[in-house]
């Protein structure tokens, strides 16, 4: 935004938290029905947990569409940042922009000169300009994406990219499976997926990771390469990579599960 004294506003309401079962909430968040995941340093924790296990996932790389000139990038929900921070300190050229709701998981200290993060809500037309970024990044953001607005999502995507443009989108499908058939219908990670799908279907999209790559067709995009990647939730493979993952992923879910569901949990499904 430019008008400072809009700016000043937004930042007020946006920093201003309130106290839900021992979880720190941004109130701006809840009052809008835009994000339902704590504030708190114990989230930022998490945030930076699942950073490195998904960087482990991807063998440390963090762009994957092939570009071979990198000027103008933007990352849709920076959380702490650290995504942003890394492809930014690895192209020192290439402006790195990032947005997110809440400023609250970011390290003021893990900044360079390149890169540019502010308060926005992806639920609103984006205000960048049109045929803009090289690349737009969206990850693990569908907990905050309104049922309604992943067409506009898309389509804001769409417009703001450059010709020839990428966009790389990941997202977590909650649907907790066993290879050997010990996870089932009345176990409770199961429970907890079923229970935290209903709980959001209210306003958001659970189905939404399966649905990327229609959207984005829809959108306009071509050249659609989609995935679905296994995560390990604990060390239980004989695999040296998989048991890696899993046993860093484990403290993730361990944290997740509460993290994701509590206000859900009791605000919609008392
Ligand atoms: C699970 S974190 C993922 C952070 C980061 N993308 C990553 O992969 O590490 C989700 C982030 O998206 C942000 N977010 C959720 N809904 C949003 C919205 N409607 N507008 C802007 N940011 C949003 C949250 O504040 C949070 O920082």
């Amino acid at each position: 935004m430019d008008d400072h004294a809009e700016t000043e506003e937004l930042n007020e309401e946006i920093q201003e938290t309130f106290i839900v079962h021992n979880r720190t909430y941004q109130r701006y968040s809840i009052n809008n029905n835009t994000y339902f995941v704590p504030v708190d340093e114990d989230e930022t924790i998490r945030l930076r947990i699942q950073h490195e296990v998904l960087s482990m996932t991807f063998d440390r790389r963090l762009i994957f569409p092939p570009i071979s000139s990198l000027r103008r990038i933007l990352d849709c929900g920076f959380g702490t940042g650290s995504w942003a921070f890394q492809v930014a300190w690895d192209n020192p050229r290439c402006e790195v922009r990032g947005i997110d709701i809440s400023p609250h998981h970011h390290n003021p200290n893990e900044s360079v000169e390149n890169l540019y993060l502010d308060v926005d809500d992806l639920n609103m037309p984006f205000q960048f300009r049109s045929n803009h970024f090289d690349l737009i990044n969206s990850r693990l953001v569908a907990g905050g994406i309104n049922s309604s607005r992943w067409p506009g999502y898309l389509r804001d995507i769409f417009r703001c990219l450059r010709g020839g443009g990428w966009c790389q989108m990941v997202e977590i499908d909650f649907n907790a499976q066993s290879d050997n058939g010990t996870i089932t219908d009345g176990s409770a990670l199961r429970q907890w997926s079923q229970t935290y799908l209903h709980a959001m279907e209210q306003c958001k999209n659970p189905r939404a990771p399966r649905r990327l790559g229609g959207w984005l067709r829809d959108a306009g995009f071509t050249d659609v390469d989609e995935r679905m990647i296994p995560l390990p939730m604990c060390g239980w493979s004989d695999n040296q990579r998989e048991f890696d993952i899993g046993s860093a992923n484990q403290e993730n879910v361990r944290l997740l599960l509460s993290s994701l569901a509590l206000y859900p949990f009791t605000h919609y499904l008392g």
